[in-house]
């Protein structure tokens, strides 16, 4: 190899590694970490899919708190994806049947709203309609 194939080369190596560290904050584990760590009280939600609607043991939020969704499915592959107002995905679990424990997020929203929740998993004939709604609203100050 020339020593300009090895500059490219280790110029590329050391931009993964750098890229890859700078990005782990926005992981989900992090981020649930990270909010646990800040909050001393975080809001439990559990919920349930099954083929093809959900339960959710609270559908209503406040702004700035901190919620640990604990999902599970009770008969096959689901997703429990949060979408804000605006469209955009905000967070998006899969949900696999049989598992001990349930999957765990935890999520602080910042703006009030109505927010959907998709299932994003193909669970069936049925899969393109389960969907819900979370609202959130805004802490009286
Ligand atoms: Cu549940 Cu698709």
């Amino acid at each position: 190899m020339t020593r300009t194939e090895i500059g490219w080369i280790s110029t590329v190596v050391v931009l993964f590694i750098v890229v890859n560290f700078l990005s782990i904050t926005y992981m989900p584990m992090s981020r649930t970490a990270t909010a646990e760590k800040a909050a001393p009280v975080i809001q439990n939600v559990d919920v349930t899919a099954r083929s093809w609607s959900y339960e959710i043991s609270d559908r209503e939020f406040e702004v700035g708190q901190p919620v640990r969704f604990s999902a599970k499915s009770a008969d096959t592959m689901h997703g429990f994806t949060v979408y804000h107002p605006n469209g955009k995905i905000l967070f998006s679990m899969m949900l696999i049947p049989g598992l001990e424990k349930p999957a765990s997020l935890v999520y602080t929203f910042t703006e009030p709203g109505k927010y959907k929740v998709r299932c994003l998993e193909y669970c069936g004939i049925a899969h393109h309609g389960m969907q819900d709604e979370l609202t959130v609203v805004k802490k009286d100050a």
